[in-house]
């Protein structure tokens, strides 16, 4: 057995995602990983396959932090962007996390999710990938589901769906 070269003091994951908006299905994601890490490093980073989005990585960033509140904010859960186009799991070495959180909701994401696990692997063999089910009332909900109901119904179908940051920012993009 191969004993890993990185050994970091405490426990660190970064949970990476475009996060465009944070729903309350990523919300669950982050709450039950900071009962398995010292540290949930929450990295909104690029996906080239998307467009621009919706909101800017620093919206995401204010949305992020504001849902996830006190006490876990700043102390167990951190919250950045990729400030240049980069891969993961160098923000893993740069941070010192051994692991990268990934939500798997149902057998349509696993494909995917293999795959970048795997391209992840090939990148950076002592980063884990570690896969966590959201709730069963949250398997449905996708960032882009947000965004195509806000555009059919407005922001307030969304009430049981996003956290309230977001649901402001709606709100506010709705009166513009
Ligand atoms: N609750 C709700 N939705 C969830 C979820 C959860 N728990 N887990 C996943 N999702 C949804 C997201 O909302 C998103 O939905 P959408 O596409 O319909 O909007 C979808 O699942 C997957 O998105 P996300 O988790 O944000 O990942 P992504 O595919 O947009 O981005 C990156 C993946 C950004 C992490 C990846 O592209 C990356 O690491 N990029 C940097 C470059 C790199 O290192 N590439 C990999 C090596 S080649």
């Amino acid at each position: 057995m191969k004993k890993h070269l990185l050994h970091a003091e405490k426990s660190i994951a970064i949970y990476p995602g475009s996060f465009d908006p944070i729903t309350n299905g990523h919300l669950d994601i982050i709450e039950r990983a900071t009962f398995l890490f010292d540290e949930v490093y929450v990295l909104v980073a690029h996906n080239p396959a998307k467009s621009v989005g919706m909101f800017t990585p620093k919206e995401r960033v204010a949305m992020i932090g504001e849902a996830v509140g006190k006490p876990l904010l700043g102390t167990h859960v951190k919250v950045d962007y990729m400030r240049e186009l980069m891969a993961t799991v160098d923000v893993c070495t740069r941070v010192g996390a051994r692991a990268m959180i990934r939500g798997l909701r149902s057998i349509t994401d696993f494909d995917s999710e293999f795959e970048l696990a795997i391209a992840n692997m090939e990148l950076a063999e002592h980063i884990e990938t570690i896969f966590m089910v959201p709730q069963p009332h949250n398997h449905f909900i996708s960032s882009s589901k947000v965004r195509e109901i806000f555009k059919l119904k407005g922001p307030k179908a969304l009430l049981k769906l996003v956290p309230t940051s977001v649901m402001q920012a709606l709100e506010k993009r709705a009166q513009q």
